[in-house]
């Protein structure tokens, strides 16, 4: 009698278990390299996207053409990466609607990435095909702009050189170019190897943002859920 029970409770914990036990999880997994962006995938990452061209926003057909050239241009293939760039122009363009800052509207900010007037100076300066007018418009003189020196620039000025780089070839690279130019090398793997943590480094120590604010966390999870594999599970930052 004894004996039959435990082989009976025997039994039913190997079955438990065996039901318990879930398949082998297709793990998040950002270093994974992922195809170009579709224009579906960018909706579903940025739902308020316009659905004709505005004077500041292209529908998710354009959109995505410059942000795929943008990150191919700067070597950026993994979902870890993809996904970041996406999220953080998402929230600083309010899903690419903008591409200028309207709130509360500082003359010299702008691109999906929202840059400042200091990083737009070096952005502008740094493009070919806009050094010689920055130089133009800054009286022949590369100016070493900064977040203490840029109120001395002239309103229409700043507005003037956040112009030259207001168009697609620019606007969408922008948050690429940052990455490059302006965060250190290792941040660039972080993003493809470091899932969220990745992502709160990029934040916090390259974007000057602080702590990921639970906006931030939802456009983040938003774009790695439309840009990752099917069957691949969301990180667990996004349950
Ligand atoms: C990420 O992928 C690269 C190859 O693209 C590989 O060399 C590297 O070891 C991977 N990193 C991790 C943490 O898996
Ligand atoms: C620009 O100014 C900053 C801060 O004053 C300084 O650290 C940096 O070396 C300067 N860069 C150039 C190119 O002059
Ligand atoms: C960021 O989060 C940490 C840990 O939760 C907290 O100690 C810190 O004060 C936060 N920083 C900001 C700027 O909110």
């Amino acid at each position: 009698m004894l004996r039959n029970i435990h082989s009976l409770l025997l039994a039913i914990t190997t079955l438990s278990s065996t039901i318990t036990t879930p398949p082998p999880p297709c793990t998040f997994n950002p270093n994974t390299t992922i195809p170009e962006i579709t224009a579906e995938q960018l909706l579903a990452a940025a739902p308020k996207i316009c659905t004709t061209v505005t004077e500041e926003c292209h529908p998710a057909a354009e959109a995505v053409r410059g942000i795929n050239t943008a990150f191919a241009n700067h070597g950026l293939t993994k979902l870890g990466q993809k996904a970041a760039l996406l999220g953080l122009m998402a929230l600083e363009s309010v899903d690419f609607t903008f591409n200028v800052n309207s709130f509360p509207g500082r003359p010299g900010q702008g691109t999906k990435a929202m840059l400042s007037f200091p990083h737009i100076y070096h952005y502008a300066f740094s493009q070919p095909a806009c050094t010689a007018e920055v130089l133009r418009i800054s009286n022949g003189k590369f100016l070493n702009v900064t977040f203490s020196n840029m109120d001395t620039i002239p309103i229409m000025d700043q507005k003037a050189i956040r112009a030259l780089v207001l168009p697609e070839k620019y606007t969408y690279a922008a948050a690429s170019w940052y990455l490059r130019n302006k965060c250190q090398a290792s941040v660039r793997e972080r993003l493809a190897e470091g899932g969220f943590e990745g992502f709160k480094e990029y934040i916090g120590g390259c974007i000057f943002a602080g702590n990921v604010t639970s906006e931030r966390l939802a456009k983040w999870c938003s774009a790695v859920k439309a840009l990752k594999p099917e069957g691949m599970r969301a990180p667990g930052e996004c349950d």
